[in-house]
């Protein structure tokens, strides 16, 4: 299979307001895993043969489905191999799952681990709807807007999310002692979450700094953070495409 045959679709880019991601379509995963040991459904949603082929190896999604809105993306990831569900069917069912996994088109090379990760996370954190994942910022980034930083709690509960630098530091500049955290594109919900988020509206900080979580934690729900090692390759630009394919030949994933 060709790595980079993604499923586009010029229009397909419906969750993000910048142009130029949309040749890489967003996805996001359903998962369900409450009862491990029962197995529960998990499933994902995303249309890249390769975020789909790593969350396979993830060992608390026990089926991984994509879902898309969008029937040329639907006929494309049937044509890998994939299971599809269309979102509007998966919204509808929603109470099949229990934990609902979004893995970002602009992160593809996410790691089985990092899912699991995430929805363990999840799971051991009853009064959290929400959890993700955050790995260290390289200094070269602090100030890039694209790469949204986190802090969080003594718990690991998030505290806020920005696309300026945070912490600041008091003078002013970037201080190469701090740990700082990147977001990374994957998130897991609480099913039962999934049905209220998209009825709450945009809130102020979510507005001002274009971050959708944002809302989550304005309206005071409570979302944990895991911090994992991961090379960050977010693909926020056409040109970013071409380094992911070259890190892919690099490491013999492609
Ligand atoms: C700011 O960064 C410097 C290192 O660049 C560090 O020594 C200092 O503790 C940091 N915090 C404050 C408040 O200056």
């Amino acid at each position: 299979m060709n790595p980079m045959s993604i499923c586009t679709t010029p229009s397909s880019s419906s969750s993000s307001s910048s142009s130029t991601k949309a040749w890489i379509f967003h996805g996001v995963a359903v998962g369900a895993a409450v009862a491990v040991a029962i197995g529960a459904h998990v499933y994902l949603i995303s249309a890249d043969p390769r975020t789909w082929e790593r969350a396979k190896l993830a060992s608390s999604l026990d089926h991984v489905v994509i879902a898309t809105d969008d029937e040329k993306i639907a006929d494309c990831c049937r044509g890998f191999g994939a299971d599809v569900i269309m979102t509007s069917e998966s919204c509808r069912n929603g109470k099949k799952y229990d934990i609902v996994v979004n893995i970002q088109g602009d992160e593809p090379l996410i790691e089985p681990e990092i899912i699991d990760g995430i929805v363990k996370a999840l799971q051991a954190a009853p009064d959290a709807v929400f959890s993700t994942a955050v790995t260290s910022l390289k200094p070269e980034d602090a100030l890039d807007p694209n790469r949204v930083k986190c802090v969080v709690d003594n718990r690991g509960y998030a505290i806020y999310f920005s696309r300026g630098l945070i912490p600041f530091n008091k003078s002013a500049k970037v201080n190469p002692q701090f740990p700082y955290l990147l977001h990374l594109g994957i998130q897991s919900y609480d099913s039962k979450f999934l049905k209220i988020y998209p009825e709450l509206t945009p809130t102020p900080l979510q507005l001002e700094e274009d971050l959708e979580q944002l809302k989550v934690l304005e309206n005071g729900y409570k979302m944990k953070v895991i911090k994992v090692n991961h090379e960050a390759h977010g693909v926020d630009a056409p040109e970013d495409v071409e380094k992911i394919e070259r890190f892919m030949h690099e490491r013999n994933l492609s």
